[in-house]
């Protein structure tokens, strides 16, 4: 499939499945050297992360758990600029490398609510991976230590990310083209 309709937006084939999978593998390779006497906890933000984390962690061969954590908005208020909320931690983190999976960075401000909430745990260490980043969109607020793809400022679905609710099924990554 080379174009995709997800509501009323059409998209073009951006990314295919193999070389998404290829690149993951590749990062997989570099965490496991990298991380490998550290017993890192991932922590994939639901939900954009949950195929990015699936394909990541299947590669992963060293001792490491994971995790899934959502940003909630706060309830009874307007929540627009508001700092969500982060839940679904169950683990102790105190003292542990913690590895993020984000599906995509693009301003960066969901990361840095992310990071300044999980610095509250006092983790050892806090390290970003994201299967997509926007470098002409993000603020450069903390380093991206780990990343798939880097792609221009257009708004895609696929491979776990959505427009408004649907497009995650798509097992490639699709740009906007119109
Ligand atoms: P940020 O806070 O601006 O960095 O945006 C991060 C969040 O916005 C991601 O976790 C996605 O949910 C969403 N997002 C940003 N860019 C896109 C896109 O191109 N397609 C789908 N979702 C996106
Ligand atoms: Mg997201």
């Amino acid at each position: 499939m080379d174009k995709v309709q997800v509501h009323d937006k059409h998209f073009s084939l951006f990314i295919e499945n193999k070389e998404i999978e290829k690149r993951i593998s590749d990062l997989a390779l570099k965490i496991n050297n990298d991380l490998k006497d550290k017993n890192p906890l991932f922590l994939g933000i639901l939900n954009g992360s949950f195929m990015f984390a699936g394909e990541l962690f299947k590669n992963l061969n060293i001792p490491c758990g994971i995790s899934f954590l959502k940003l909630a908005s706060y309830e009874g208020t307007s929540s627009t600029g508001k700092i969500k909320r982060l839940i679904g931690l169950n683990e102790d983190i105190k003292g542990r490398t913690i590895v993020i999976l984000e599906d995509i960075i693009d301003t960066g401000i969901t990361i840095d609510n992310i990071v300044k909430q999980l610095k509250g745990y006092e983790p050892a260490e806090i390290k970003i991976a994201t299967l997509l980043y926007k470098p002409e969109a993000y603020n450069d607020m903390y380093k991206i230590d780990y990343f798939c793809f880097d792609i221009p400022n257009d708004f895609i679905v696929g491979y776990g990310l959505d427009y408004n609710g649907y497009g995650r099924n798509l097992k490639h990554i699709y740009k906007i083209s119109d």
